[in-house]
């Protein structure tokens, strides 16, 4: 598996990582011990990064993954945690005193001294844009609470605000096939910025697994059943903004495209993080079968098997289906 320097970190962390807000809630229900089997399979297969947050399952994500720390010394994983969800999404809470409640919370849930990386979780644009947020990460560095810091943002235009702060070790943002608006003007900055690019939903939750259809349906705890038009959260976050149907269809069209003997979550996986300036894609897997056969994605890259055709799939469905509705949205 490559591993890919974390920004002007001396860590590095495996150009697949893993998303564990599965091992949280809102996708169903997955019980802990499947969790720590989902952690074991990918950290098995080279995966060195989890993505978690404080609020997925409320610390439940955190807690097993804090389990598993415990349990494997040695493991060489890097944990990218998030906060800034357990208030409203207003300006005035993102204070240092409660950025200090909410890493302290971290620690305990993970069991360790100081974090590896913390991310803001998509916070108002005004705090990504304010100095008074940047001086209060740089405190939390500064008396060890976290080791480096970082933010997970909703739009390109966020993006390339908090790329332009100096301490920024990473940025967060979706990058998919259904989501190539990153690929114009983000990556390039945050590659010549030294910034990390970790990108989320890269399946667009499951859409690009090729596995759903127009009868697939989901259970009601699930977020691809209450989120679809934004009622919980930015709409975003599920199906990546794309409409079930719409999203059927382009993945039908890319999975026609692929390589031989190549899966289309793989394949997707593998041309996400060969595209320049990324560093670390993190799909979210529910199964350690679908742990494994993600970080298989890694593979594709050591080999560096041809992904030409499908990328020309990719643009030319997203400008036939997508960017008319993407492109201006995120
Ligand atoms: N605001 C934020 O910062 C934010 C928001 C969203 C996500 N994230 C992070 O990004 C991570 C990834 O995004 P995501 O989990 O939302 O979406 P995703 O990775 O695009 O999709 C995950 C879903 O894809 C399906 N899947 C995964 N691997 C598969 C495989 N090998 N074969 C078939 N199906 C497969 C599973 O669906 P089934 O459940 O149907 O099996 C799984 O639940 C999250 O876990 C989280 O860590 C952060």
């Amino acid at each position: 598996m490559k591993q890919r320097s974390l920004g002007s970190t001396s860590r590095s962390v495996s150009a697949i990582g893993l998303g564990t807000w599965q091992l949280g809630a809102d996708w169903g229900d997955v019980d802990e011990d499947q969790a720590l089997a989902v952690l074991d399979a990918s950290a098995e297969a080279g995966v060195t990064l989890f993505d978690t947050a404080d609020v997925y399952g409320d610390g439940r994500s955190e807690s097993i993954i804090g389990r598993f720390l415990a349990a494997r010394p040695g493991h060489g994983v890097t944990v990218a945690t998030k906060m800034g969800r357990r208030a409203a999404q207003e300006p005035e809470n993102y204070t240092p005193e409660n950025f200090r409640v909410w890493t302290d919370r971290s620690r305990t849930n993970l069991g360790v001294d100081s974090l590896d990386l913390v991310q803001l979780h998509c916070p108002p644009t005004a705090v990504i844009e304010a100095d008074a947020t940047y001086d209060a990460l740089d405190g939390l560095v500064a008396d060890g609470a976290v080791a480096a810091y970082g933010v997970s943002v909703e739009t390109a235009a966020q993006a390339l605000a908090a790329i332009a702060r100096p301490n920024v070790t990473n940025i967060q943002i979706i990058v998919n096939p259904f989501r190539l608006k990153p690929l114009d003007e983000v990556l390039p900055a945050a590659q010549a910025a030294g910034v990390a690019i970790f990108a989320r939903v890269p399946l667009a939750s499951g859409l690009l697994s090729g596995r759903y259809t127009e009868r697939t349906t989901f259970a009601a705890d699930d977020h691809r059943s209450y989120n679809r038009n934004g009622e919980a959260f930015d709409r975003g976050e599920t199906f990546s903004g794309v409409d079930f149907e719409t999203g059927l269809a382009a993945a039908r069209r890319l999975a026609a495209a692929l390589p031989d003997e190549v899966s289309l979550p793989v394949a997707t996986l593998a041309w996400i993080a060969s595209r320049p300036g990324v560093t670390s894609v993190i799909p979210g897997a529910r199964t350690p079968e679908q742990a494994r056969a993600n970080a298989d994605a890694g593979r594709l890259l050591d080999e560096e098997t041809d992904l030409s055709g499908f990328s020309r799939a990719v643009h030319e469905v997203y400008d036939d289906l997508l960017r008319a509705d993407i492109h201006p949205h995120w």
